[in-house]
């Protein structure tokens, strides 16, 4: 049979003569960037400098360089660490992927290097076409944006001219949606809202609590005092179903379903933000590894997407001029997001059995073995897949960043997550392999040592 002539809207990378110059360029950046790391001195210096432009320090001093691979990331001074925390979850399969770099070389070797809502290009619609057929035939529209919090900024919106007059949102305790001044109230941090002037239309329930077997029955209660409170006036909930800034905490499907249905009853919109867990709990949408797809209305992705985007129904199609903008993304991202999502289908990762569900309970099976050795400084461990945390030592903030920069120091990129207790968060990528796994974990051990005997905790 006669091969169809290529269409443009299939990318460029199934040319063996771009593939081919593709893979000389990113051949040839990585020697280069092997020839130009930093001293110690200088990296340093880049360091203070960079830390006196932002006008705050870094978490700890890493500033990447050019010639990564897989979970272990090279800063620009040479030094390899392994990176279990992937720039809080952005660098699905880790560093240096070869594919990823060739998709993002090409991508950017195109006519634009930014796309807008005005003139889209072929990614934005393979993006969009991609996310639309992943997330099932209950949803219609996707739109895309470049954050996170710009995502759930047009999902508030579109949820709100819906539900017009309704004018408050139902979320979680600890729940995390971003840092836009609306999304600083729907986030549960006093913090990240000092000074900020407030609407008060954020309404909180409680979270999934493992310690109370009625944990359901008092969400539920909560969620029905607020509409009875506000009759007509709630126009949606919205669930982290794993919370990631308030410390990987999940629930049984049950909790979740059960408060779903409370929404659909009293027709208020099922908002689920997969900002940090998308593609991370085992499948590519978080509510379908906990079977929620017929529950759901409107749901936001970014992060380890490489751009971000809210997916609707039907009913939620906005009038026009409500969301628009003029980024859709880069280009680039939109192109590696696409690929990054056909290879996690082509490559074995989705599905229970698939690599990142099979990741989920190797990180399980290494947190019980260092529990063992370590009985006092590794606590309670939660999260799925590729997302997880655990609380070291008294879970106060002190001990979990002293975790964290000596991890650090002993060569493995983790994070904190949450506040009483906070915990030592790992975002890993999603291809992290038994001996990265391994390694990683031994570092980890060396940390909570160090941890132990600098404190004198015991361990
Ligand atoms: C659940 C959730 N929603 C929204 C956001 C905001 O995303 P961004 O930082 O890209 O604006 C985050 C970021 O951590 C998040 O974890």
């Amino acid at each position: 049979m006669a091969r169809s002539k290529p269409s443009p809207l299939d990318g460029l990378l199934d040319s063996p003569r771009v593939r081919e110059a593709a893979q000389a360029l990113v051949r040839v950046v990585a020697e280069e960037a092997r020839e130009r790391s930093l001293t110690p001195k200088a990296y340093a210096r880049a360091v203070r400098q960079l830390e006196r432009l932002r006008g705050r320090p870094l978490i700890y001093p890493a500033l990447i360089g050019n010639t990564g691979r897989g979970a272990r990331v090279v800063l620009a001074d040479g030094t390899t660490k392994l990176d279990f925390i992937g720039g809080i979850g952005v660098y699905g399969l880790g560093h240096g992927d070869p594919d990823l770099l060739e998709t993002a070389v090409v991508a950017a070797a195109g006519d634009t290097v930014f796309q807008g809502h005005l003139m889209p290009g072929p990614e934005y619609l393979r993006l969009s076409r991609s996310l639309l057929r992943h997330a099932g035939p209950r949803f219609k529209h996707a739109w895309l944006s470049v954050s996170g919090a710009m995502a759930n900024e047009n999902a508030l919106k579109l949820i709100f001219q819906k539900h017009s007059p309704a004018d408050r949102v139902i979320v979680f305790e600890r729940g995390f949606a971003g840092r836009t001044l609306a999304l600083a109230e729907l986030t549960d941090k006093p913090a990240f809202r000092e000074g900020l002037p407030l609407r008060g239309n954020v309404l909180q329930i409680p979270f999934y609590d493992p310690g109370d077997s009625d944990s359901t029955a008092h969400s539920l209660a909560a969620l029905d005092a607020h509409l009875t409170r506000y009759p007509g006036r709630v126009a949606a909930m919205l669930f982290e179903l794993v919370q990631g800034e308030g410390g990987i905490q999940t629930a049984p499907r049950e909790f979740f379903a059960a408060l779903m249905q409370r929404c659909r009853e009293v027709g208020i919109a099922v908002w689920v933000d997969e900002v940090q867990t998308f593609a991370r709990t085992g499948e590519l949408f978080g509510f379908q590894s906990f079977d929620l797809a017929d529950s759901v209305d409107v749901v936001t992705v970014g992060k380890l997407l490489q751009g971000s985007a809210v997916i609707f129904t039907r009913p939620y199609n906005p009038r026009p001029g409500l969301i628009a903008g003029t980024y859709a993304g880069s280009t680039v991202g939109m192109a590696v997001g696409a690929r990054l999502i056909e290879r996690l289908e082509s490559e074995g990762y989705l599905g229970p059995d698939g690599r990142t569900a099979v990741l989920g309970r190797r990180v399980e099976r290494r947190f019980d073995s260092l529990r063992k050795r370590l009985p006092r400084a590794v606590g309670p461990r939660s999260g799925i897949g590729a997302m997880h945390a655990f609380v070291a030592f008294d879970g106060s903030a002190p001990v979990a960043g002293a975790v964290v920069r000596a991890a650090f120091e002993e060569g493995l990129l983790v994070f904190t997550a949450g506040v009483n207790p906070t915990k030592v968060r790992l975002l890993l990528p999603l291809n992290t392999t038994d001996e990265e796994l391994e390694a990683g974990f031994a570092m980890l051990e060396k940390s909570l040592r160090l941890v132990s005997s600098e404190r004198e905790i015991p361990c």
